[in-house]
């Protein structure tokens, strides 16, 4: 599992959240290229599409998801949590 979470960072989200998200992986699935169990790929995500999901549940201006649910809740704590962002 750990293996998997740091492939995902690797991958997804470079430098962006650290520690590698176990959270991310539960609902995105292990391979960021595909659909998770719940939750849609996002392997390539722009920093700024996942600093709007993350930080504050929302999408950055004129970005069409790919989902039109909302069931990704906010997590500043978890992406940001201290860090110096
Ligand atoms: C509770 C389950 C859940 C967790 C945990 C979760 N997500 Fe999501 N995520 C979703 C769902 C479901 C969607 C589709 C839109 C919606 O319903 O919110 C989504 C959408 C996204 C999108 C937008 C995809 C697109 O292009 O439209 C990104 C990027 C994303 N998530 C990244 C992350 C990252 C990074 C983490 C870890 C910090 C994370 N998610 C944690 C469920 C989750």
């Amino acid at each position: 599992m750990a293996e998997l979470a740091a492939l995902f960072a690797a991958v997804v989200i470079a430098d962006l959240i650290k520690p590698p998200q176990q959270l991310c992986l539960t609902c995105h699935g292990p391979d960021p290229a595909q659909d998770g169990p719940v939750a849609p790929a996002i392997k390539g995500a722009a920093r700024e599409l996942l600093e709007a999901r993350i930080r504050d549940g929302a999408y950055p201006p004129g970005y069409r998801p790919k989902r039109p649910t909302k069931v990704m809740p906010p997590m500043p704590a978890v992406a940001w949590g201290g860090a110096a962002r």
